[in-house]
């Protein structure tokens, strides 16, 4: 049995989601230990204070207590006019609340993300390293990992193709995953 699990938290629900395939990737890439399972944002209603009760919704609930449980995140966004796309916006404020009771408190983290432009996510990702900091999650700084993802990124079989790429990505996930190691002391 996996010792830790990482939650995933992709920034687009899109059918052949370039994010969605990244993020598969690199879940292959780590080690026996660690169990990366999807975190459900679609079925969130739009961040509205007066929903935020004491009785929240339910898909918000479910995240809260979700993200409370897991050991770590993996973010990997698309890049929505240099910045992160609604959606993912949406599920980290949700879970910031209520005030006092940010479930993402102390979490370790990593991200990246994947465009079709040569920025490779560089705005979005500057936006959400930002915004992750505020919520208090501890990401890895190092290595960073802008993927620009053209013909031959990735082979038929959804693995990563390009050598470079995948030693860097290869880096990044043992780097994280020594990090969850390292916070959630188990
Ligand atoms: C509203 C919108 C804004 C976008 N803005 C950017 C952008 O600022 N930079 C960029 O590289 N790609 C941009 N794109 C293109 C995305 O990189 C591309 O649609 C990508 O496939 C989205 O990720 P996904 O495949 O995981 O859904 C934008 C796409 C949309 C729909």
């Amino acid at each position: 049995m996996s010792k830790f699990t990482i939650g995933v938290v992709v920034g687009s629900v899109r059918k052949g989601s370039i994010n969605q395939k990244l993020a598969d990737a690199l879940a292959k890439l780590a080690g026996a230990d660690f169990d990366f399972r999807a975190v459900k944002i679609d079925d969130l209603p739009l961040y509205n204070q007066d929903l935020d009760t004491d009785t929240p919704p339910e898909s918000v609930a479910r995240l809260r207590s979700e993200v409370r449980a897991l050991d770590g995140f993996l973010f990997v966004t698309p890049e929505y006019n240099r910045t992160i796309p609604p959606l993912l916006a949406n599920a980290l404020h949700w879970a910031s609340r209520p005030y006092g009771k940010n479930s993402w408190v102390g979490k370790p983290g990593a991200l990246t993300g994947a465009s079709i432009g040569p920025v490779g996510t560089g705005g979005a990702q500057g936006a959400l390293r930002d915004l992750l900091g505020v919520l208090d999650i501890r990401l890895i700084g190092q290595p960073e990992a802008y993927v620009h993802v053209k013909d031959g990124t990735f082979a038929e079989d959804g693995s990563i193709a390009d050598e470079g790429l995948k030693r860097l990505l290869q880096t990044k996930i043992d780097t994280f995953t020594a990090w969850v190691a390292q916070v959630s002391g188990k």
